[in-house]
């Protein structure tokens, strides 16, 4: 990488605005996700942080500002809109694997169809990847037979068939049992050790505390608060975020 590409930041986002109709859902963001940076995006419910998340791989358009992926505009739609969408991973709190096909016949799917990579090599791929989410031998089950964090490990690991150069995770463990959440989170932590640039909207405090450089605190559809995750926790700033944390470390 030269200097310049190392410089341009993965995701840069600049005077967006969002509405669902009369509601103004995302207020003038301004955010530079540096490459390799993890940032964790907290916030009440309802303060924009999905809408965040889907206009970034323009799963929702926005209605104002700019949103560029490594410097490059997100396209308004067609084949550039496909290979943007390609290069954005996003993982959701539901899993959305396909039911009717193989775990690992969903971790090929896209590369085959998206970018006419051979079955032979796609299968290949899918299998390293499972394995590195640890699930290599659930490859020929269908979703229904797994547990819900293996669905999700499945999930990581298709997003990641595409190579994506940044991932979005939109309440990854949030539809897990308790017991599941920490090998998904695992996972998670491994891959932002390895300099994947990630957005991770999750209520898993000890996940923005180890993992994350940076939290992004959200309320009514703005960037509150900015900062790392050891001021965050230690001071935060606003009498929102003091509020939120009230909430959620006492519960
Ligand atoms: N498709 C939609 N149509 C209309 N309003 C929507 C739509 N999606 C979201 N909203 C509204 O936009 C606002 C932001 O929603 P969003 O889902 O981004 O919040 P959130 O921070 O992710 O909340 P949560 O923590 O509950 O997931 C909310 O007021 C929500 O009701
Ligand atoms: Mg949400």
């Amino acid at each position: 990488m030269t200097a310049a590409a190392a410089a341009t930041p993965m995701i840069r986002m600049s005077g967006v605005d969002k509405f669902f109709g009369p509601l103004h859902v995302l207020k003038n963001i301004d955010l530079e996700v540096p490459k390799g940076q993890v940032v964790v995006v907290l916030g009440p419910s309802g303060s924009g942080k999905s809408t965040l998340c889907r206009t970034i791989n323009r799963l929702e358009p926005i209605d104002k500002g700019t949103i560029e992926v490594d410097g490059q505009p997100l396209p308004a739609e067609g084949r550039a809109l496909a290979r943007l969408r390609a290069e954005v991973g996003m993982v959701f709190q539901q899993f959305n694997l396909f039911a009717h096909k193989t775990i690992v016949e969903n971790v090929m799917l896209a590369p085959v169809r998206v970018r006419g990579v051979a079955k032979d090599e796609a299968r290949r791929t899918a299998m390293e990847l499972l394995e590195r989410v640890g699930i290599a031998n659930q490859a020929d089950k269908y979703p229904a037979q797994l547990s819900g964090g293996q669905q999700q490990r499945a999930a990581i690991a298709r997003a990641l068939a595409m190579r994506p150069k940044v991932m979005l995770f939109d309440e990854p463990t949030s539809a897990l049992d308790p017991e599941m959440v920490q090998e998904v989170l695992d996972v998670m932590t491994t891959l932002a050790a390895e300099g994947m640039t990630m957005l991770v909207v999750t209520h898993e405090m000890g996940f923005a505390r180890k993992a994350a450089d940076r939290v992004i605190f959200m309320a009514d559809g703005e960037v509150v608060e900015d900062t790392t995750p050891e001021e965050f926790f230690a001071a935060p700033k606003s009498a929102r975020a003091r509020d939120f944390l009230g909430k959620i470390l006492t519960h």
